[in-house]
């Protein structure tokens, strides 16, 4: 026999405690005790306890299940399509492009049999317009604004899709629990629901979520243990390219990416990953960044000006600027270059954002090259910079060389290691590169 077992959840960060609280511990929002009775113990419920199953069988059925989102790189990210039953975080900034994606990826699906559309967001001729500017066939995609969970999926029960999506969770409410839609508790609760419902019936279903300034879900990050895949939505306001990263997923590798272009007529996946405009321009350096399993070519471009006020100025966008502050003590250090005194500048190409090391050896090379206002040629940089001038060996090299040599780029510096090959040109150190550019000046 299983008994009650009460617990108390604030409604504003989801914070749990066994006792009562008047003011939460964690966020010091007063009055935000919200009590929550469950079943301790095993649970009952008949879709457990019939669940005694092979594994080998089960694990065949479900390779077999995989659906193609018809989207190369979408499948890619999602280790090969979806599987039956899982349930999809979709985050992201008010208007990257939810559910410019979520109506795309329902008009694809929507092949396979029926998908419904839950909107709590938009009414249905919103979705009607947006519908037409990007071309969706309108046959077997049905929108509902239903927002009740529990009719949702008797509803749901009967139409029997193949595909369902809630545009957004935190419209959705439950009538089993108290608290305003988008409160913690009743995400919590509606995602659990939908979890249930789509591990019993072998429904996929795809939860869209805003995300508030500090890029957790809002509904803090409680609802991420209980789907199987979270992936977000990123992309700069400036810029048309918008990014896809799984941060998690039960099925399939996560720090994955997929890079799609925002245009009028939707979402456009990009698949060959070059984000470089050629420039002969000084202070442009084409590197090469790791996102997930795959090389991505990027361009850095840096602005190097002699101050003329006191202190010198670091400002960088889409590279934290406290990389670029070590790079510049580096490069005034070990070259011996009296870079304290201008201000520098640096950017990325396509409003993507670099953390990965191996671009340590460009982003260095780009500010040399506006320092000496002189362009390094048609090259590809690849390495980590170490605080004592090394250029250093980076995870992945063949991979990034092979993305660079099928984009054009015959002349590839790298850091000193086992891999040869023509236009190949390694380094041990930041000198070494120095005095390439200052040999190429004087020839
Ligand atoms: N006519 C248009 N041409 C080009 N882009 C458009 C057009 N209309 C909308 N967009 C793009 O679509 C974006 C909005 O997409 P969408 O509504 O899918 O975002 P969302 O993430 O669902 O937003 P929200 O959080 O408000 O629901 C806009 O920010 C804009 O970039
Ligand atoms: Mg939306």
């Amino acid at each position: 026999m299983s008994k009650k077992k009460t617990f108390y959840i604030c409604d504003n960060c989801g914070y749990e405690s066994p006792k009562w609280f008047g003011k939460c511990p964690v966020c010091s929002e007063w009055d935000t005790a919200k009590e929550i009775k469950i079943e301790d113990g095993i649970s009952t419920t008949k879709e457990q306890r019939s669940a005694v199953l092979l594994l080998d069988e089960v694990s065949k059925i479900e390779d077999k299940k995989r659906l193609s989102t018809k989207y190369e790189e979408l499948d890619t990210l999602l280790g090969g399509g979806i599987v039956s039953g899982q349930v999809i975080l979709l985050g992201g900034e008010p208007g990257v492009g939810k559910s410019t994606l979520a109506l795309q990826l329902s008009d694809k699906l929507s092949s396979y049999g029926k998908v419904l559309y839950v909107t709590g967001e938009e009414s249905v001729s919103q979705i009607g317009i947006r519908s037409n500017r990007l071309n969706i066939s309108k046959k077997n995609i049905y929108i509902t604004t239903e927002n009740e969970i529990e009719s949702l999926l008797i509803t749901i029960r009967k139409q029997n899709p193949v595909f369902v999506i809630f545009d957004s969770i935190q419209t959705i409410y439950s009538n089993s629990v108290d608290g305003v839609p988008g409160g913690v508790l009743q995400i919590r609760t509606v995602v659990e629901k939908i979890r249930r419902f789509s591990k019993e019936t072998g429904v996929p279903t795809l939860l869209i979520a805003h995300v508030n300034k500090e890029g957790n879900i809002a509904g803090p990050k409680l609802v991420e243990h209980i789907v199987d895949t979270v992936i977000y939505f990123e992309g700069e306001r400036t810029t048309d390219l918008r990014i896809l990263r799984v941060l998690k997923n039960r099925f399939g590798p996560s720090g994955e990416i997929a890079v799609f272009q925002m245009l009028s007529t939707g979402l456009k996946e990009l698949k060959d990953m070059i984000f470089v405009e050629e420039s002969n321009m000084p202070g442009n350096v084409v590197t090469s960044l790791f996102e997930g399993t795959r090389p991505i070519l990027i361009q850095v471009q840096s602005l190097v000006s002699r101050d003329r006020i006191a202190t010198a100025r670091r400002i960088s966008h889409g590279i934290d600027v406290r990389k670029i502050i070590i790079l510049a003590a580096v490069i005034s250090k070990h070259l011996n270059l009296p870079i304290d005194s201008h201000d520098i500048y640096v950017n990325v190409s396509g409003g993507l954002k670099i953390t990965d090391p191996a671009c340590d050896l460009a982003i260095a090379s780009s500010i040399l090259s506006s320092l000496f206002n002189k362009f390094l040629g048609k090259i590809v940089l690849i390495g980590e910079v170490g605080l004592d001038g090394s250029v250093r060996k980076v995870p992945n090299l063949k991979k990034r060389i092979e993305n660079a040599k099928k984009a054009g780029y015959e002349k590839i510096i790298i850091p000193y290691d086992s891999i040869n090959g023509e236009g190949i040109i390694k380094i041990k150190s930041l000198k070494e590169l120095y005095s390439m550019i200052i040999d190429s000046e004087e020839g």
